[in-house]
Order: structure tokens, then sequence, then C-alpha cells
């Protein structure tokens, strides 16, 4: 049997004729970049998240920079995040004239620890981006209180957790700006590149609205300097129609979840993710830690099991980022991540028989 990490296109081919039309619509109308589509899935969106303003944009990174941008982040400054997240979120700092401060991450949720944001505060601090990894929400209460404290702003990296919660609260309400990604492969995924930011503040919504449109607001009157970071009306459309299937996809992800630890519980060496009190995970990555996962994976490989490592090298330890001067041993907890985890074949649209597969193939290898 083979069993994807992702499989795009069982999805495609069951909303295939409402995607149809949506598109049409948008060639019909010619409403190719930003315009009616766009603005349509930005209101449906804004109320999904339980916000009062969505700005849609290119994607995920500039979601972050725009955020960021708007919120005065420059040279000079510092703003705190982690390093066990995709590179952008630091990038997005770095292209600001900004420099990322990492600090290290909860054993079990994998995400920021607030007692090392504490820690890492300077007074050139502007900022935490805490990220959302795998779509189970950092301890925003903690991390909240730590920015009241300091009059620091938040930024909630919640590319990878569309509809997560935290007590109840969506992703990207509860920080000053939340950033998605619509990337294909994310819970919900463009057919394309897009992305969204978030905000509950009409002064900063504003800003990012002219920001992502070459800093105008009436055409060639522009303001300030910006950017093209608008998203387009195709991608804008498709969103829309994919927005109404979300619920029913991240149910089925939790299923696949709970039948996942279910099978897996008692494995022997295999940590299971952890889901907080506080916490509704989407899952967008189901990750598993193991002490010798590259054996495992090759051997998922060896059955026809597709598997993947989100993130193999945290940030501090890439080349990208050498020259901020962070050793291994910096981030402990990070390390130790990046070493253990699998990500295990994780869509709406798995079945129980490929979950059992998948599992089986873990014992086996388990007990040897
Ligand atoms: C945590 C995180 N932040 C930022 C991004 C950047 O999003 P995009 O690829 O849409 O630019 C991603 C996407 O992979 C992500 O997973």
């Amino acid at each position: 049997m083979k069993v994807p990490f992702l499989d795009l296109k069982l999805q495609y081919t069951a909303i295939k004729n409402e995607i149809s039309t949506a598109i049409q619509q948008v060639l019909e109308s010619t409403a190719f970049a930003g315009g009616p589509f766009v603005k349509e899935f930005e209101d449906s969106f804004a109320a999904f998240c339980q916000t009062q303003h969505a700005i849609g944009v290119g994607n995920g990174t500039d979601a972050l920079w725009a955020a960021l941008i708007a919120l005065g982040v420059g040279p000079g400054d510092e703003v705190i995040t982690v390093p066990n997240t995709f590179i952008a979120t630091a990038e997005a700092i770095s292209f600001c004239g900004a420099r990322p401060v990492f600090v290290d991450i909860e054993d079990q949720t994998c995400n920021m620890n607030p007692d090392a944001v504490t820690k890492a505060i300077t007074p050139r601090t502007k900022a935490i981006i805490p990220v959302h990894l795998y779509g189970h929400m950092a301890d925003m209460d903690a991390i909240m209180a730590i920015a009241k404290k300091h009059s620091l702003f938040v930024i909630e990296d919640a590319c990878q957790a569309h509809g997560a919660e935290y007590k109840g609260k969506k992703a990207g309400s509860i920080g000053d700006a939340g950033c998605f990604s619509f990337y294909p492969g994310k819970n919900l995924g463009a057919y394309g590149e897009a992305g969204a930011v978030v905000t509950n503040n009409a002064l900063l919504a504003e800003k990012m609205r002219t920001f992502r449109d070459h800093g105008q607001k009436k055409k060639y009157y522009h303001e300030m300097i910006g950017w093209n970071g608008r998203m387009d009306g195709i991608q804008g459309a498709i969103l829309s129609v994919k927005l109404q299937h979300l619920q029913a996809w991240t149910d089925a992800r939790r299923g696949h979840a709970a039948l996942y630890n279910k099978l897996l519980g008692g494995a022997a060496g295999v940590q299971l993710p952890f889901e907080a009190d506080y916490a509704k995970h989407v899952y967008h990555i189901y990750p598993i830690r193991i002490q010798n996962r590259d054996a495992l994976i090759d051997a998922l490989a060896a059955k026809g099991i597709s598997s993947g490592i989100h993130y193999p090298v945290p940030l501090h330890l890439t080349e990208a980022y050498a020259h901020l001067g962070y050793k291994k041993g910096s981030f402990p907890v990070s390390e130790k991540c990046a070493g253990e985890l699998v990500s295990l074949p994780m869509f709406p649209e798995l079945n129980q028989e490929q979950i059992e597969f998948v599992v089986t193939a873990i014992k086996e290898f388990d007990k040897k």
C-alpha cells in the first residue's frame, strides 16, 4: 500500500465543480489582482478568525512582513521568536532590518517557552512572534502578559494554525496581528501562493492594506514606500470555496490524530504530539518523536509510506542565520526536537486503513 504524506488531488477532485465555477467567475469578470473576490474572502476569513479585519496578501511571508512594517519594526529593533519554525518567520524580521532573537521552546508542545521570552527582552525588543507550530497554539495568556508588561507588540505566526483555538479564541485573534499562509499544502490552501493578516486594530489594518498595494490608497498617490503584496482574484475565489469546507476538514484531521494516538499509544520509545488543556489542535502536521528517527523514516519509505521532518535544522544552526552568533547547544530543547521529529501522513482524506498500515509499520520498527 502507498501512503502519501499529503494528497492534494483527492481533495481537489471532491470539490472540482465548485472550484471550476469560482474560477470561471473571476475569468468572466477579469478581477485578477485584488478586487471583489479577494474582498469577499477577506470578509469571510475575518469572521472565521473572530477578528474585525483580514487583509489578503501574496503569501504567509508577506503577511508577517506587512504586519512588522505596519507596526513600525525596523533597523535597530529586536524581535523575539523561536528557532524551530519555517525560516519565513525569521526572514520577515530580517527584511525589516530588525534582528531575530531566538528563544527555546517547551518540550511538550514544541512552542515558544514564555519563561525564555522574559529572559531575552532587552531595551531594543519591539515585538514577539509566537509560532503556533503544527496547528497547536502557543501559551498566549503568558505571552500576552509579558508583552503587556514590557509594551511589546505580538504578531501570531498562525501560518500552520487555521482555526486552531486557545481557550476558545481563534488563532490570529489574540495578538496585535495574526498571519496566515495559504500555501497549497496548508489546512486552508490556495491553488498557488496566498496569505492573509488578521487584526482587530483598524489603523493597523489600513496600514497593511496600503503597504500591500505599493503604499497607495488612491491609484498612483503613494503615501509610503510599499510593496506589491496583493492576493490575486483567482486565489481569493478558490479560498472562499475552500473556507466553507475547512471545519469538516479540521474535524477529519482531528479524527485521524485521535486514531493515531489510540493505535500508537504504548509503542515503546514513541512520543505522541501533545494537546494542552487550553488548546484545540488542528493538526496541520502530526509529528511523533523517536530516538532513531532517520532509520524509522527509511523503514516507512521501504513500505511505501512518505513522512517528513518539520524541521531538521533549527534556524540558529542554519547557514543563513550563522551571523547571529548562536552555537550548537544554544537552544537544547529545539535541537533535541529537531533530531527526533517525524511527521506522519496527515490530510483530511487519509483513511483508516492507511493509518493502521502506518501504525503497524511503526510498531514493527519499534520491536526490532
Ligand atoms: C510557520 C510558518 N511561517 C511562515 C510561513 C510562510 O508562508 P508562505 O510559504 O506562504 O510564505 C510558513 C509556510 O510554510 C510557515 O509554516
